[in-house]
Parts: structure tokens; C-alpha cells; sequence
């Protein structure tokens, strides 16, 4: 009987064992998925594509599971009104562990335990310092756009990318105001290279060539960037200069200033000329979108006309824009991609809105992925998968901004600017220099598709989880400086 009890008890642990190998999951745990290959788990696919890999997932589990992924445990949560449950918990989740993995790998740069300096650098994009910042922005994108013929005159069609075009002039326009140094097109042209090969180089998966090219390119921009290289004295201090007396004040060494410039640079420029790429994208192969932006542009020339009082007001910024608003969320809605990771550092019960709780272990990674949820869900937007100009506008043309989810409100039913410690600084400079190009762009420009049945270039799926998403190609237009009336 002994020997019975013996060998069906070892019988019964060995299928524990089993089990327990196959699913890992404990007791009140998220719905695991190992994936097939041991240790490696989902990596590839994640790689791959994230938002394909993480869309499948959640059809097969829901709105948390956790995954492996290349030995890690990562735990993916997709419930937008529980993600403050993760944001808010600063002692359970960490943040500064992945910041330092991820700009020690792409960046070569190990800012220590440092705190976040976001909020020491928000003030230098709040209000005076934000509408000398916003005025420079215009002149020099004015400069760029309209002084700029590269040999032919400005009344001839010229034929370029709408990519590169957009992406070289933000960036440029956006390093003269924030870097103040004159070598943007040296800067551009390396960075472009740099940001070409980033998502390989912070996934490790560069070949031998590519990993040449990106550590050359990288060397050359922080020559680039250096400050010995900067003008003016030292009385007029840059937002650049002052994010390094940051830096020397937390004990960072010069070598390392040096290295955070470059992602000074990635932050502040990678995102702006992608979004302008996406937005006259959209507005160019969407003529009643573009007709409603152009007629609210030209209700602004006549208010302008007429608003004797205060001539020196910027129409921009004295009236409001509800339609170009509302296009422009709908851009970022479609194509803002930041994935928001934390490390948990003590063994937590995560409570979801709906009441259930999940236990997370020490050591997993949570993932929040606002593309998938609350950006494309289809409980929250309908067919999100189309282009809709004014669906963040509400009959009396004003913003809407109520979104439910499963019958409750949402607080973010879009998140192009990231949240909690990964938010953007720079959200109003942003949208600001936003709408000075594209209203500069349609009232100098006539500019059109070079073919008129062209369609948005797909994206490319690489660029997952990195900001902005870029386009796989790109989007032929032709263009001339309209005739003075
Ligand atoms: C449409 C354009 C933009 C989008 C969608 C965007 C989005 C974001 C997001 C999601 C983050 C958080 C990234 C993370 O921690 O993972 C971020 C950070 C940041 N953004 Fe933006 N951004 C844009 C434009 C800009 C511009 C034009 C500037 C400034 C010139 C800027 C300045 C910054 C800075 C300084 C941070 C880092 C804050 C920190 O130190 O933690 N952004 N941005």
C-alpha cells in the first residue's frame, strides 16, 4: 500500500512538475504564455512586431497576460483605466532600472540612479520661455521652408519624399532653436543614419556592418554635439546648457554630458517631423479633411484682417483651432506608439478596475502599450482603424474628450504623449511648432501628391514601442511656393 501511495504521489508531482513547466502560473496569477521556444518565449515575434504579436495576445487573453520573452516575464497591461494602478505606485514599480538599461544600450550612457530630470527641465517649456522658444521655432521653420530653393526658383514644382522632407526641416528648425549651433545639416544627416539603425541597436540584433555604422555615428554626433563646439558666451545659457548644469549639479562626469546630448537630441527631434510626415499624410489623402483645415485656416487670415486691437497677436495662438486639433489627435492616435515599461520590485496585488486582482511577481516587467489599448481598441474607438478628421470634435465644434470603455469614462483614451515619468515635456512646443508648419506649409505651399492616387506608405513595424512610428518608404509630393495674391 506504502509503495502504491509512493509511486502514484510521485506519479501526481511529477505531473505537478510538469504542469507547472508547461504553464509556470501560480494561483491568481495573469494568464501566462510561454511561447514554444524554452527561454526565448515570444522574443521574435515581439520583435518582429510588437503591435501584431501583443494585438493576438490580447484576443487570446484579454486585457492583462503575461508573456515570456527572451527569459523575462512580462507582464502586459491593457486596460487604460487600470494603468494607474501601475503609474501611481512609485514603490512598487520602478522606472529608473529600464531607463538605464535602455540608454546604456542605445545610448552608451549610464545616467546612475539619477532621478528623472524632467520636471527641472519642464519650466523651459512653460509659459515666457515657451513663447520665445515658439517664436524662434517659427522663424527659423519660416527660413527653412520659404528661403530655401536649393538652386531653382520658388515658383518651380520641386518633387521630393514628404518624409524627408518634413523630418529634415523640423529637426533642423528644431536643433537652431533648442542647440543654437550652426551645423544642423552635418547633424541631420548623421542623426538620420543613427535613427535608421536605433531599434536594432537597442534589441541587440545589429549585424557586424550595422553595428559599425551606428557606434561611428554615434561617436561623430557627440563630436557634433559637443559643447566646445557651442557659440556665445556663457551669459546666454541654451536649454542645452542648462540640461548640463543639470547634470553636473547630479555629479555626472563630462564624458557622460557629452553622451546625453544625443538623447537630447533623439527626445526633443525624433518625434515632431514623423508627426508632420503623418498628419499631411493623412490630410492629403483625405480631401474633405483637408478642405475642413484649410477652410478653418482661412476663417483665421480674416480674423486676422480685422482684429485691428491687437495686430502683433499671432492668430495661431490668439484663436483657437478645433478642427486642426482634431486632426492632429486623430494623427497621433493612429500612429503615437510609446510603450511604457516598469520593473516590480516587490511582490504586488494589481488591482484592475473591474474588481479582480492580480498577483505580480518581483522581478516581472509590466508593459503598457496605449497603441493597442486605449489608441486602436474598437470598444472605444469605432472601425480605429480608419482615418476620421473629426473624431475628436463634438457637433458644437468643440474638443471631445468623453471616451468610455466598457461603460466607464476613460481618463486616457489616447496617449500619444506617454504618461506618469514617461511623459513629454515638451507636449506644448510640440503641438505649437505642429501647427505653425503644417498652416505655414498650406498657405505658401501648393503642394500636392505626385501621384494623385498615391496611398500612406505602411508602417514600419520595427518602430513599435519607440514613439513615433515611421513609414516603410515614403510618400511622393511635388510642391512650389504659391503666387503673392
Ligand atoms: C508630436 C511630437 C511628440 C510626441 C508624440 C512626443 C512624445 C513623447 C513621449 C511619449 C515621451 C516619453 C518617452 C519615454 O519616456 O518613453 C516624451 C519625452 C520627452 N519629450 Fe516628447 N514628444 C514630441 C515632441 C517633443 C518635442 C518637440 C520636444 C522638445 C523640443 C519634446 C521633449 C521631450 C523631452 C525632453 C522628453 C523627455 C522627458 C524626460 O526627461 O523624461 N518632445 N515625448
Amino acid at each position: 500500500v506504502m509503495f502504491i501511495f509512493v509511486c502514484v504521489s510521485r506519479k501526481l508531482l511529477e505531473y505537478e512538475c510538469i504542469s507547472l513547466y508547461l504553464t509556470d502560473r501560480r494561483k491568481n496569477e495573469p494568464p501566462l504564455d510561454n511561447g514554444w521556444i524554452p527561454w526565448l518565449g515570444h522574443a521574435m515575434e515581439f520583435k518582429k512586431d510588437a503591435a501584431k504579436f501583443l494585438a493576438r495576445m490580447k484576443e487570446k487573453h484579454g486585457d492583462i497576460f503575461t508573456v515570456r520573452v527572451a527569459g523575462l516575464r512580462v507582464t502586459v497591461l491593457l486596460d487604460p483605466n487600470s494603468f494607474d494602478n501601475v503609474l501611481n505606485d512609485r514603490d512598487s514599480f520602478d522606472y529608473i532600472n529600464i531607463r538605464n538599461l535602455v540608454t546604456q544600450k542605445v545610448f552608451s550612457l549610464q545616467l546612475g540612479s539619477i532621478e528623472p530630470t524632467s520636471e527641472r527641465m519642464a519650466q523651459h517649456f512653460q509659459g515666457h520661455s515657451l513663447s520665445s522658444l515658439s517664436s524662434c521655432m517659427k522663424t527659423h521653420l519660416q527660413n527653412l521652408l520659404l528661403h530655401c530653393h536649393n538652386g531653382s526658383t520658388p515658383s518651380e514644382w520641386k518633387q521630393d519624399g514628404l518624409f524627408d522632407l518634413c523630418y529634415s526641416l523640423l529637426f533642423k528648425a528644431g536643433y537652431l532653436t533648442l542647440f543654437e549651433k550652426d551645423n544642423a545639416e552635418a547633424v541631420y544627416k548623421e542623426f538620420r543614419k543613427f535613427d535608421n539603425l536605433l531599434t536594432k541597436l537597442a534589441r541587440g540584433s545589429l549585424s557586424r556592418e550595422e553595428s559599425k555604422i551606428a557606434s561611428c555615428s554615434r561617436e561623430r554626433l557627440w563630436e557634433l554635439l559637443s559643447p566646445h563646439q557651442l557659440r556665445g558666451g556663457s551669459e546666454s545659457r541654451t536649454w542645452q546648457q542648462r540640461y548640463c548644469d543639470i547634470l553636473q549639479q547630479e555629479g555626472i562626469d563630462a564624458d557622460m554630458q557629452k553622451k546625453a546630448l544625443l538623447l537630447q537630441l533623439w527626445t526633443t527631434q525624433c518625434n515632431a517631423g514623423p508627426t508632420a510626415f503623418w498628419l499631411l499624410g493623412f490630410l492629403l489623402t483625405h480631401p474633405e479633411a483637408m478642405e475642413a483645415v484649410k477652410s478653418e485656416i482661412r476663417g483665421l487670415s480674416t480674423l486676422r484682417d480685422t482684429s485691428f486691437q491687437h495686430p502683433q497677436i499671432n492668430p495661431l495662438e490668439a484663436h483657437s483651432t478645433p478642427v486642426f486639433d482634431s486632426v492632429l489627435s486623430e494623427t497621433l492616435r493612429l500612429t503615437a506608439a510609446v510603450m511604457i515599461r516598469r520593473e516590480v520590485v516587490q511582490h504586488k496585488i494589481l488591482h484592475m478596475v473591474n474588481g479582480q486582482k492580480y498577483h505580480l511577481r518581483q522581478g516581472d516587467i509590466v508593459c503598457m502599450f496605449p497603441f493597442l489599448s486605449p489608441q486602436m481598441d474598437p470598444k472605444i474607438h469605432q472601425e480605429p482603424q480608419s482615418f476620421k478628421y473629426d473624431r475628436f470634435l463634438n457637433e458644437d465644434m468643440r474638443v471631445k474628450d468623453t471616451f468610455y470603455k466598457n461603460g466607464k469614462r476613460l481618463k486616457y483614451y489616447t496617449m500619444p504623449w506617454g504618461a506618469g515619468n514617461n511623459s513629454c515635456i515638451g507636449k506644448a512646443f510640440a503641438v505649437t511648432t505642429l501647427k505653425q508648419f503644417v498652416f505655414l506649409a498650406l498657405t505658401h505651399l501648393d503642394l500636392e501628391l505626385y501621384d494623385p492616387k498615391a496611398k500612406l506608405p505602411p508602417v514600419n513595424p520595427s518602430r513599435y514601442g519607440f514613439g513615433m512610428l515611421q513609414p516603410e518608404g515614403d510618400l511622393q509630393v511635388r510642391y512650389r511656393q504659391k503666387r503673392a495674391a
